[in-house]
């Protein structure tokens, strides 16, 4: 008889996204009263700019001729889009990284949850409290953390970096032993950003201790102010200790096209071995290449006009942030993030829990947004809005909220 994988059976309930869908479900066929305006999950809402489209065309009419046809796609990715990124992402930003440290892939969720692969399961795990939750439970299938504590109501295995109003939402250096520490700036879910002087600290940190940095950057198109770092590597001695995990789905609205990268230095060694060419080796057994109608577009997203469309549709969103924050702030709301992410993080009114802010925004006044512990233990009396929503849907679930009482 096949034997199950119990690292899989000790994972907690379901995905996050997947409880909340399905109590709005539950609550739509109930016949809301009022239409139901979701703030919830971070996808995107806007048209793919029009470069990108044209991309896609002619990529599309490519393979429909002999000539141009395209079959499987290199395992690491096409030569045209690994070389825009490095030009715009890295070189542009004075970030010394080459086209053969570029893995193009299918999206950051995939990268975020097959990078631990590389590690052994012996390895200690620190991620920020509250988290992004694939992080975790990646790490829980993989058989690295193992032990629920059921009355805290945390992993006994798993080094949590409490992220709290106290310290601005970022993290604290551990001062236990850590192997691999998960970071992701601008933060999702409190929408916080790092500056580089304190992310340099981490850096020397992890060359001085020998662990890794998984670095999720998947927001960086977002900042808006100077001192933010875009990418880990700004920060000196970043290629010998970390990884950074790129998506173009924020940036570019690629959430249903699905495309990323991740960056993997060849300085980056442990116990002699290259994480570079264990990555690629990796990669090109189980994955085999993003499609090359998407990788055109994804090298649409890097020229002149991809850039100007796409400066537009973040603008968007970010004024939608604007609206959140402000508002909800000028309510009376303790409110967090939004200016440098797309997420706004509030702390709940009246002590309420996260669940029991949900429940009431949803059955109260049809709004949909993320309860705050669902992300981790220090995210409990908080909730998340993303500011993806249709801007009028943005501003008419902002007056919805505005009007309740607590
Ligand atoms: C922090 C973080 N990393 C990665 C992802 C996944 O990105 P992708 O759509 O590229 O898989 C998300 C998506 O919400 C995210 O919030």
């Amino acid at each position: 008889m096949a034997k199950i994988n119990q690292d899989y059976c000790r994972l907690r309930g379901s995905y996050l996204f997947s409880d909340i869908a399905r109590k709005v479900r539950e609550y739509e066929s109930k016949g809301p009263a009022l239409p139901i305006i979701r703030l919830g999950i971070g996808d995107v809402t806007r048209p793919i700019a029009p470069s990108i489209i044209n991309a896609l065309h002619s990529a599309v009419d490519e393979m429909g001729s002999a000539a141009t046809f395209k079959g499987y796609a290199p395992d690491l990715g096409y030569d045209f889009l690994r070389k825009a990124i490095v030009d715009n992402d890295f070189k542009a930003r004075g970030c010394d990284i080459e086209e053969d440290e570029i893995f193009v892939s299918d999206g950051a969720k995939s990268d975020s949850g097959n990078i631990q692969e590389l590690f052994s399961t012996d390895n200690v795990v620190a991620v920020c409290d509250p988290v992004y939750p694939v992080y975790v439970d990646s790490n829980v299938m993989a058989g690295r953390i193992k032990n629920f504590d059921e009355d805290l109501d945390r992993w006994k295995d798993l080094v949590y970096m409490p992220c709290t109003a106290e310290n601005g939402f970022v993290a604290e250096i551990p001062k236990e032993h850590v192997d691999i520490i998960y970071l992701c700036y601008p933060n999702n879910p409190t929408g916080t950003v790092i500056k580089k002087d304190d992310l340099q600290k981490w850096v020397d940190h992890a060359n001085k201790t020998g662990a890794v940095i998984i670095y999720d950057a998947a927001y960086e198109a977002y900042i808006a102010e100077d001192d933010i770092p875009h990418s880990i590597y700004e920060c000196e001695g970043a290629k010998t200790c970390a990884i950074e995990i790129h998506s173009f789905s924020k940036n570019a609205g690629f959430t249903g096209l699905r495309l990323g990268y991740t960056v993997v230095p060849k300085e980056l060694e442990r116990e002699g071995v290259s994480l570079n060419a264990l990555w690629r080796r990796r990669h090109g057994t189980k994955y085999n290449g993003a499609p090359y109608i998407v990788q055109k577009a994804g090298e649409a997203v890097y020229s002149e006009a991809g850039k100007k469309e796409l400066r537009a549709q973040i603008d968007y969103y970010m004024n939608n942030a604007e609206y959140i924050r402000s508002n909800l702030e000028e309510a009376g709301y303790e409110v967090y993030g939004g200016k440098n992410s797309p997420y706004v993080w509030l702390k709940t009114p009246n002590h309420l829990s996260s669940w029991e802010f949900f429940d009431k925004l949803l059955y109260g006044i049809s709004v949909v947004g993320t309860p705050g512990v669902g992300f981790g233990p220090h995210g409990e009396g908080y909730f998340r809005l993303t500011a993806f929503g249709d801007r009028d849907k943005t501003v008419e679930a902002v007056d919805r909220i505005k009007s309740m009482t607590f």
